[in-house]
């Protein structure tokens, strides 16, 4: 094995203090704290000497940043979601990727219900409009929202996030229903109170939609307008999954034409570009891809990362490796 303090490691992003010192004991390290994110050309050049990098969720991974790097072991990206990681290509390199699942389940949830909130009962527009000025008397009939309780939730996508998002569904009396690739054990759908129904039915009988599949290319545009065609004049969709899993322009259609009540969505296809026509919209909340943003959840995210860098370079399994088939160098 090599010296651990001349291998060399890249942190794309800012992360906190307490993490890159415990990096830093160990590595030679790299850190982009200015927080600039890195193009494709800068990212190949900081990395080059890398044997290993913590990615972000907006850093590609392609095989033309692994070429880049030929002493490459391991890619430990700072997120759940691996979208922005070109497996199969890190896989025939021999490299390593490692993701961190289960610290941000709980957060996630939360904010998709955040979302669903903010939606239904139009807490966004309503603020805008008094902070504006315009609340000049109460009204018995301003700002009609959609109730919460007693409604029902449909969950597309039933892994740990849509299952405790489902958790959270019994405190407000609610019939949760969902679809996935296949059904939970009985167990598990017993614990989180929810029953398996087709895709068009959950689209089509759910009061809220919530969107928490994994984005490849089974999932591209999975919503697009005929699902959204499906939905109830009253629905409230939230997207907490993926930019990609939504086709934005087909929501963008639907919203302005006031097809459905709401939506609330936390990340988009281009981020951090939008559609400009959600930007028009009152019916939609929107908020800049945190649904994972509580501090505590990203200290974990970020600490988890930071193991499974460790572990991989050290020749020991990383907790959360995603493509097992790499065996292990030890270099
Ligand atoms: C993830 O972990 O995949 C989130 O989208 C970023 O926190």
């Amino acid at each position: 094995m090599n010296d651990v303090a001349s291998v060399r490691v890249l942190v794309t992003r800012r992360t906190f203090d307490e993490v890159l010192e415990r990096l830093r004991r160990r590595f030679d390290v790299d850190d982009n704290q200015g927080d600039q994110p890195l193009a494709p050309d800068r990212l190949a050049a900081r990395a080059a000497s890398c044997e290993g990098i913590i990615t972000a969720v907006a850093d590609p991974v392609t095989p033309a940043l692994l070429d880049a790097c030929p002493k490459l072991r391991v890619v430990a990206n700072c997120a759940v979601g691996t979208n922005n990681v070109d497996i199969p290509a890190c896989t025939e390199r021999g490299v390593m990727v490692t993701n961190t699942p289960g610290v941000l389940d709980d957060t996630t949830a939360d904010h998709a219900w955040a979302l669903m909130f903010a939606a239904a009962r139009r807490v966004v527009p309503s603020d805008r409009w008094l902070r504006d000025g315009h609340w000049k008397a109460w009204g018995f009939m301003d700002w009609h929202g959609v109730d919460v309780h007693h409604a029902t939730l449909g969950i597309i996508g039933m892994g740990r996030i849509g299952r405790a998002i489902a958790r959270r569904a019994s405190g407000f009396d609610m019939r949760v229903i969902y679809h996935n690739r296949r059904p939970l054990p009985d167990d598990q759908a017993m614990a989180c109170g929810a029953a398996y129904v087709g895709f068009d039915e959950l689209l089509s009988t759910a009061d809220f939609v919530v969107v928490a599949v994994p984005y490849g290319p089974t999932t591209h545009h999975l919503i697009r307008a005929r699902e959204l065609s499906l939905l109830k004049p009253s629905a409230v969709f939230v997207n907490i999954a993926r930019g990609g899993v939504v086709d934005d322009a087909a929501l963008v259609d639907v919203l302005a034409g006031g097809r459905i009540a709401a939506a609330g969505l936390d990340v988009f296809e281009n981020e951090p570009t939008l559609h400009p026509g959600f930007l028009a919209l009152d019916n939609a909340v929107l908020t800049p891809h945190i649904a994972s943003a509580s501090r505590a959840t990203r200290l974990g995210m970020a600490e988890l990362a930071a193991r499974n860098l460790v572990a991989a370079l050290e020749g020991v399994r990383p907790p959360s490796l995603v493509n097992p088939e790499v065996v292990p160098r030890t270099a």
